[in-house]
């Protein structure tokens, strides 16, 4: 049996306009993650259960857009593999999905590094290998990622990251200060791919405007960076304000997101923002230990589906 992991991850500054270009940043959300299970298998093919998707197919039937397949399919392709052993394959995640936190990378992820391991290549699952396979098979599902998620899941540390030719600029870094980040999930599902063609759309009619915004939310992050680098906590709640802000303007918050804002930042929180495609999905608030209960509290009070804390250091 050969088993594998990956964690979701959140978008702390810098998300659509990393797809043009700026700077972002993202962390992973290690008490999250995604797990694939790979066995040999006596019975011929390949067998792919999900048991949250209620899906038990072989990969043989399963639909041309299924997304275990195509793991499977580019990772076969990777290792030039003419025929794949007989296999069953389950995947299981803590992580919502269409909710901005990464599910679809984490299992994507989880079963390139069990697949890689059950056919005796571990050692080409590196990092960076690991996450080319993901952005491949992002690729499929979302049309035009940046590349910060599937860098974020396989490092699986914090990265400030850049899209650029003919390679991205991945740096890790590090956390000066512990950052306490709540992460609220609005209960609404949205998908990257539409809220991605919108923002697209808009800078095609009113390019000055949006690339002014993706240049705010560029030097945002720079900004960012360097206030985590230095331990400058308090300097990171104005700037995932004005991040929102500069997301609002780009038409990807909703009602229920910049709800969500308002409450934790009335409850004391530092900052708060959306975190991903937006649209539904989560929010993030930046809290202290002395305010992290009232905002956790405040923000279920204004209908958060759920709450959860995690502590970057
Ligand atoms: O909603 P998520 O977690 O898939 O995040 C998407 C982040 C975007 O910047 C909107 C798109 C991208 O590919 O970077």
């Amino acid at each position: 049996m050969f088993s594998a992991s990956a964690p979701g991850k959140i978008i702390l500054f810098g998300e659509h306009a990393v797809v043009y270009g700026r700077p972002a940043i993202a962390v992973p959300l290690t008490q999250l993650r995604a797990t694939a299970v790979v066995t040999p298998s006596s019975r011929p093919g390949i067998r792919l259960i999900a048991p949250d998707l209620g899906q038990d197919v072989m990969l043989t039937d399963a639909p041309p857009d299924d997304p275990i397949a195509a793991v499977i399919r580019q990772v076969q392709t990777a290792v030039t593999l003419p025929t794949l052993p007989h296999m069953t394959i389950t995947v299981s995640s803590q992580i919502p999905i269409a909710s901005g936190l990464g599910s679809g990378a984490a299992i994507t992820a989880a079963v390139v590094r069990a697949l890689a391991e059950f056919l005796g290549l571990a050692h080409l699952a590196t990092p960076a290998w690991v996450s080319a396979l993901t952005y491949e098979v992002e690729k499929i599902h979302h049309g035009t990622p940046s590349g910060i998620d599937n860098t974020v899941v396989a490092y699986e540390m914090p990265v400030y990251f850049v899209r650029q030719q003919p390679q991205n600029h991945i740096e890790p870094f590090t956390v000066a200060r512990p950052l306490h980040l709540l992460v609220a999930d609005t209960g609404v599902r949205s998908s990257t791919k539409i809220a991605v063609g919108d923002v697209r759309r808009q800078w095609q009619e009113h390019p000055a405007k949006f690339e002014a915004l993706f240049d705010g939310c560029g030097r945002i992050a720079q900004a960012a960076r360097a206030a985590i680098e230095t331990g400058d906590v308090a300097a990171l709640g104005p700037l995932m304000q004005e991040n929102h802000a500069l997301l609002q303007e780009m038409t990807v918050s909703s009602p229920e997101l910049d709800r969500l804002v308002t409450a934790a930042i009335a409850a004391g929180a530092l900052g708060a923002k959306l975190s991903g495609a937006g649209r539904g999905g989560n929010m993030i608030a930046l809290v202290t230990p002395a305010t992290a209960t009232a905002v956790h509290n405040a923000l279920l009070t204004a209908g958060a589906k759920s709450v959860l804390a995690t502590t970057l250091a």
